[in-house]
């Protein structure tokens, strides 16, 4: 009899310190849902992956942040990630760039040919929506497969019931879809690697032995 596919793997954080982070609630929503789907979740925090800023004299040293090792051994070992944000001053939380920024710098480059999806919340009416977009820019960069849905949850200061769910149904159901069809893809992704491509940090750059900075699946797997 073949053997059963092994269930999909998925990192979820949120990118909020605070202990009452909506962004964190919005996240255990998340977890609900990819759990309820059988695939096996890896719920972190930002704390998980704290990091001072980012110091290129620091990296010459080889002394990586144990927080920027934590993120990438972590992602290495998922198929996909969801990074609940909340969005500052209409971009990305500086603590989560910065970690973004030093896991960056380990090769294979981890966040090459993952998944990603992209949730925020925020007491404002646009939910934070600008903060994923600006989010986007650096994830792409680095060759992760930025899902094109996105999740802004508006007014996150009264969305959630007590039981944790989203008081609006519809909402609630928008929310379920966004997270379920994002999964079908990870796992269509997963079998069919073929949809993998290179990741080359400056696409432009004349091809040349020396200053190639191209990643494959094959040189990922070497
Ligand atoms: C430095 C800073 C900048 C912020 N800028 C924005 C913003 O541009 N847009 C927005 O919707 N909310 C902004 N907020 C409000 C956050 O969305 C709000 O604090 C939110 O609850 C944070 O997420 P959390 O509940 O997960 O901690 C800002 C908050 C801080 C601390």
């Amino acid at each position: 009899m073949p053997s059963l596919p092994a269930p999909l793997r998925v990192l979820i954080f949120h990118a909020s310190l605070r202990k009452e982070s909506t962004n964190g609630r919005l996240a255990d929503l998340a977890t609900q849902v990819v759990s309820r789907s059988g695939a096996t979740v890896d719920r972190a925090t930002m704390a998980d992956f704290d990091c001072p800023s980012y110091d290129g004299d620091r990296e010459q040293t080889g002394d990586m942040p144990a927080g920027a090792r934590v993120l990438c051994s972590r992602l290495k070992a998922t198929d996909a990630f969801i990074i609940v944000s909340p969005e500052y001053n209409a971009s990305v939380p500086g603590v989560l760039k910065n970690a973004i920024d030093w896991t960056s710098r380990f090769r294979p480059q981890p966040f090459n040919g993952k998944q990603a999806l992209l949730m925020s919340a925020s007491p404002s009416m646009a939910g934070g929506n600008r903060g994923l977009w600006s989010l986007r820019v650096p994830l792409e960069h680095l060759g992760a497969r930025v899902y094109p849905d996105m999740f802004s949850l508006a007014q996150s200061d009264r969305a959630f019931g007590d039981n944790g769910r989203l008081l609006n149904d519809v909402l609630q159901k928008r929310f379920d879809d966004t997270v379920r069809c994002f999964l079908d893809l990870v796992e269509a992704a997963k079998h069919y690697p073929g949809l993998k491509k290179q990741w080359v940090e400056f696409l432009g750059e004349q091809p040349s032995r020396s200053t190639n900075r191209v990643e494959t699946s094959e040189t990922e797997a070497a």
